[in-house]
């Protein structure tokens, strides 16, 4: 144990190098390391690693070393010759082909989010997200700016499923979804939620609403749902009529918008939804002080520089769902890196 001095300079290190740790995960994905290394027979030494990947022996063996100080690699000596293999971690997350593989997510944080939050001091100071300052998009229209391509869209899609591989299931086993037949997920994107949803309640009908442009590159570039067909309609739900169901889920939709935005959105929930029907909101929540959990004060943050909005409490997400006319609100508790709401019409 060092001086206070010392572990308070080391702390100050360790958050300062921050980004660098982050970048060292995303260049090695980028590259292919982890499926390089998933694929060979024997682990790989830096020379063979970086002949396969067109990429400088001096550059690839600090990569490969900084990755197994990460424990993303495992490393052995053979005849004093490093030799690199993946990891648990890495060949459960980092493999292309794994099922519970999260590339998608981290190529997007790497190439969009992690551009954003280099101007985290600027939105700080205006109090709003930095596609203009990061991309020289308009940010008027939030997601007009974040489908600004085509190729973004289906980046941001394909990303946004890699979490509910991991998690998906246990989170629509919050609650007994058994109930409600038929199920609207607003906001559900390629339909990766919508998915678990169906293969744990395969009696019930799930469809999934969202952006005209979002429907028709799930439709076109995205798998059908194991366990039966999944039904997706196009349309704004803040203006266009919302189909009638006994449950609409919405997840990571709320946390993307104002107070406002979110009232009114519920309120035309409430108004579509069947009588004894419900809402089933999933967001990453804040302690009730707002203190904590880290990482859901990050991803607060991260609706700073991303969208209209930011991560709530419970209290503060039940207070919207009553305002808008939700009774029963019932915690899932879980308190993972995602939790459930449910309430009531
Ligand atoms: C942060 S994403 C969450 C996607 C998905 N629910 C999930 O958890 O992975 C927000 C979703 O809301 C959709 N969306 C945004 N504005 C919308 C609108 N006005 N009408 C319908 N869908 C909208 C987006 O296209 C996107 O799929």
């Amino acid at each position: 144990m060092g001086s206070p001095e010392d572990q308070a300079f080391g702390l100050l290190s360790e958050y300062a190098n921050g980004f660098m740790v982050s970048q060292v995960l995303f260049a090695a994905c980028d590259l292919g390391v982890f499926d390089l290394l998933a694929q060979a027979p024997e682990p790989l030494g830096a020379a063979a690693v970086a002949a396969r990947l067109g990429t400088s022996g001096h550059g690839t063996e600090l990569l490969l070393d900084a990755c197994a100080s990460l424990r993303l690699l495992a490393v052995e000596t053979q005849a004093g010759q490093a030799a690199y293999a993946n990891t648990a971690l890495s060949a459960a997350y980092l493999v292309s082909a794994s099922p519970t593989s999260q590339l998608d997510m981290l190529r997007y944080l790497g190439r969009t989010t992690y551009l954003c939050w280099a101007h985290l001091a600027e939105a700080v100071r205006q109090g709003r997200n930095q596609y203009g300052q990061a991309f020289g998009v308009p940010s008027g229209d939030l997601f007009a700016a974040v489908y600004r391509s085509e190729g973004e869209r289906l980046r941001f899609m394909r990303a946004l499923q890699d979490v509910w591989r991991v998690h998906g299931r246990r989170l629509m086993a919050t609650f007994d979804l058994s109930t409600f037949p038929v199920i609207c997920d607003l906001g559900g994107c390629s339909g990766a939620l919508a998915r678990e949803c169906l293969s744990l309640y395969p009696g019930c009908q799930v469809t999934v609403f969202d952006l005209p442009e979002v429907v028709l590159a799930a439709k076109t570039h995205f798998s059908p749902p194991e366990g039966g067909p999944i039904g997706f309609l196009a349309g704004d739900f803040f203006k266009d009529p919302l189909p009638e169901a006994d449950l609409y889920i919405l997840a990571r939709v709320l946390h993307d918008w104002t107070d406002q935005a979110c009232s009114q959105l519920l309120a035309r929930v409430h108004q579509a939804c069947r009588a004894g029907g419900g809402v089933l909101v999933v967001e990453s929540l804040l302690d009730s002080d707002g203190r904590g959990p880290l990482p859901t004060q990050l991803y607060s943050l991260n609706m700073l520089v991303q969208t209209e909005g930011r991560e709530r409490t419970p209290a503060q997400y039940h207070a919207l769902l009553a305002a808008a006319g939700f009774r029963d609100i019932q915690d899932g508790g879980t308190r993972g890196l995602y939790d459930a709401i449910l309430a009531r019409k």
